[in-house]
């Protein structure tokens, strides 16, 4: 993406929301957890654009996957971007960006006694921004979430805020639409990494959901042998071509490359000497590093010299067989690039995050009148709204016709959408959706 493009998909919600106005976008406080990429600054240029107050978006990017060009860009915009840790080890990574952000809710908790502020609205990546809030800015303002990952909507310390969020994570658009997209960006970041000719190549993908489903898919079109394991069996189902188990150690044992897809460590309790004799690598496609965390924290307390935690592992047993964890066991979808997926792809999943937003804001004033809390449904409206406009701008994308129609149907977006749906007058003028969805529907 070059550095100023703009992207369609998010200029049609600006147009949109801007012939209406977001009510008292100024007063709001942005507080968010996001990966540094080009296109999460043209995210922020947007909001920016709608009237939000730079000074009033505290951000906090990830280690694993900052751009300086974007942190430049981002600060140059007047966002109040929070310096990261440099981490020193493998492994530490969650206790260190844990301690970063409780330092921006300190900066927030300040920055409010001196500020109007009305309310609060946290842009959260696996429930980690509204996790370390403190008690003083949610006992001072009403507050309201935006989740993008499954991670974050059972993220039991969010779950016991009782603050309502917006649950992208499980919207219709993203679950059928996005992984595909990150699938690619992996294969892609991996190309040098795995060999050219794939065929028959021992492939084991532990999780299956979203992304891992996709993965298999890739692999095995790939010529691959893939070998997967869930612990949730009813996931099988799903699963064609491939070799399914009942234990995670006997798709290590019998695997080389090995992905990890649940977004929790699946390598605690494991005797990886006894499971590897010959070379594995072991490859994340989630978050953090919490795939391989035990393995990491195991090879550390071997190795104890200062190397750099976001390189690629390589631990040599004294049988030969050598361990790699490529890229530190960070999800290798991402890097210092400043982007994963394509722009065009994934600007799908920054218009999800701007509708989020304007929903927040737009709906928080109903959702505290109505009590309601946890997980709210993403518009099933502003879904489509997304979803067509990403369509009218994206480039050679493989999805089925009959999958891309599902998304002119208001019921069956809202019946795969996770989140209570509650019907939000205020929402409706946004983006003409109610006109258009009444039609269709009746037809
Ligand atoms: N790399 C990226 O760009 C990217 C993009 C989207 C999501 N993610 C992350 O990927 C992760 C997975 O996302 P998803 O949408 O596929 O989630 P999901 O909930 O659909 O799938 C997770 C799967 O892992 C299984 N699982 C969980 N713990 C397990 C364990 N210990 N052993 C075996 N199986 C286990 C679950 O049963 C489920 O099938 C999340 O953490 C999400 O944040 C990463």
């Amino acid at each position: 993406m070059k550095i100023n493009e703009k992207l369609a998909v998010l200029e049609a919600i600006a147009a949109s929301a801007k012939s209406v106005g977001v009510p008292d976008i100024q007063k709001i406080l942005f507080v968010c957890v996001q990966h540094l990429l080009h296109t999460s600054a043209s995210l922020f240029e947007t909001l920016i654009e709608l009237g939000a107050e730079p000074s009033n978006i505290f951000l906090i990017g990830k280690h694993y996957s900052t751009c300086d060009t974007v942190s430049e860009k981002i600060k140059n915009m007047g966002i109040q971007l929070q310096k990261l840790t440099p981490l020193q080890k493998s492994g530490e990574y969650a206790s260190i960006f844990n301690r970063d952000i409780s330092a921006m809710w300190q900066q927030v908790q300040n920055h409010l006694n001196s500020h109007e502020i009305t309310a609060v609205v946290v842009l959260d990546d696996g429930g980690k921004c509204l996790e370390f809030i403190t008690r003083g800015v949610l006992a001072k303002l009403p507050v309201i979430g935006i989740e993008q990952t499954t991670a974050g909507l059972f993220n039991p310390a969010v779950i016991n805020l009782h603050v309502p969020f917006i649950d992208v994570a499980a919207c219709a658009a993203k679950t059928y639409l996005e992984s595909d997209m990150i699938v690619e960006a992996i294969l892609n970041k991996l190309s040098k990494t795995l060999p050219v000719d794939k065929n028959g190549l021992l492939c084991g993908v532990v999780g299956v959901g979203a992304i891992g489903k996709a993965i298999v898919r890739h692999l095995i079109s790939l010529g691959c042998h893939v070998h997967v394991y869930d612990q949730n069996k009813e996931n099988y189902k799903f699963i064609e071509k491939a070799i399914c188990y009942d234990h995670l150690e006997e798709l290590i044992r019998t695997t080389d490359y090995i992905f990890g897809c649940t977004g929790r460590d699946i390598t605690q309790n494991l005797d990886m000497f006894s499971l590897t004799s010959r070379h594995k690598m072991f490859i994340s496609c989630t978050s953090e590093d919490k795939e391989f965390l035990s393995l990491l924290k195991l090879i550390q307390s071997y190795h104890d010299q200062q190397s750099n935690p976001l390189k690629d592992i390589v631990w040599p047993l004294s049988n030969s067989a050598v361990i790699t964890i490529i890229k530190g066991g960070f999800p290798i979808n991402f890097d210092d690039s400043g982007e994963s997926v394509p722009a065009h792809q994934i600007q799908l999943t920054r218009g999800l995050l701007l509708v989020a937003l304007i929903q927040a804001i737009v709906t928080l004033p109903f959702l505290m009148k109505e009590n309601i809390k946890g997980r709210v449904m993403l518009n099933p409206e502003a879904q489509k709204f997304v979803v067509q406009e990403w369509l009218k701008n994206s480039k050679n994308h493989k999805f089925s016709p009959s999958l891309l129609n599902k998304f002119k149907n208001i019921d069956w977006i809202m019946q795969n959408s996770g989140g209570l749906f509650r019907q939000a007058d205020q929402l409706f003028q946004y983006f003409n959706f109610y006109e258009a969805t009444q039609s269709e529907s009746a037809s």
